[in-house]
């Protein structure tokens, strides 16, 4: 045996254990995330941007990918920096070239935080602003966007054609009665196939979205994943 091998195996054992993907050594886990050199690039560029995280925005990454496979518009509620909103929009400009990105934040923080909400107050993540997320946007060169600025749906969704359907929803917006509005708005307008992903159900500070998802996840329209990364994934039947 080499004497590198010596080195790598005890390594690679304490990497398997304590579930640490080490790029340079191979854990023998399939993970493609990587060496996706376009994603890598991408996340560098909106990581100070977001506050997800890296395997949640390669799962955007993956389902915006997906959703090339339906039409319709793409969403996001809850856009903060602009972070994954930027992601989201760059990926959707190279795979559903003809669909808008609705990019949609009150930029004054969290709104209608309630008894449900163990964590969470109105005004939190308020630090931001609508050209901060127009500055991102422009340094990855994404004319595909529209932002809408204020509470949603009451005061923007107005600004969407009603005939409009969506392929693809992205709710980050924290507390249980905002993101209980975005779904019942959202879901009749998604297609068949169409996916909403919540970045907030792995999160034990934001347990209104884990209270909304339970209530929500065992409706006979739709199939429910939840990934382990914390997101929780609707596709509609
Ligand atoms: C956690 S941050 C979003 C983070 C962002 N997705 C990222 O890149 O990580 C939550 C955002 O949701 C926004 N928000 C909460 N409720 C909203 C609502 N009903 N309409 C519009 N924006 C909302 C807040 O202003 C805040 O910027």
């Amino acid at each position: 045996m080499r004497l590198i091998t010596y080195i790598k195996e005890p390594i690679k054992r304490m990497a398997r254990k304590f579930r640490i993907n080490i790029g340079l050594i191979n854990t023998n886990e399939y993970t493609p995330w990587l060496n996706n050199e376009e994603f890598n690039l991408i996340y560098n560029k909106v990581q100070l941007n977001t506050l997800s995280t890296y395997h949640r925005c390669y799962e955007l990454w993956n389902l915006i990918k997906e959703s090339k496979k339906l039409s319709g518009e793409i969403i996001e509620i809850g856009t903060w920096r602009g972070g994954s909103g930027a992601l989201i929009a760059y990926q959707s400009k190279k795979h559903c070239p003809n669909s808008k990105v609705y990019l949609c934040d009150t930029f004054k923080g969290v709104v209608k935080s309630g008894e449900n909400d163990n964590n969470y107050y109105d005004g939190e993540h308020s630090d931001t602003s609508k050209s901060d997320v127009e500055n991102l946007l422009k340094k990855l060169n994404l004319n595909n966007t529209k932002i809408l600025e204020g509470v949603f749906p009451e005061e923007t969704s107005h600004q969407i054609d009603q005939n409009e359907v969506f392929r693809f929803c992205h709710i980050d917006v924290d507390v249980y009665d905002s993101a209980k509005s975005i779904m019942d708005w959202i879901w009749p307008k998604l297609v068949p196939g169409g996916i909403i992903v919540f970045d907030d159900y792995g999160a034990l500070n934001c347990s209104g979205i884990i209270k909304l998802v339970n209530e929500e996840k065992d409706k006979n329209d739709r199939l429910f994943i939840h990934n382990i990364n914390g997101h929780a994934i609707f596709i509609k039947k």
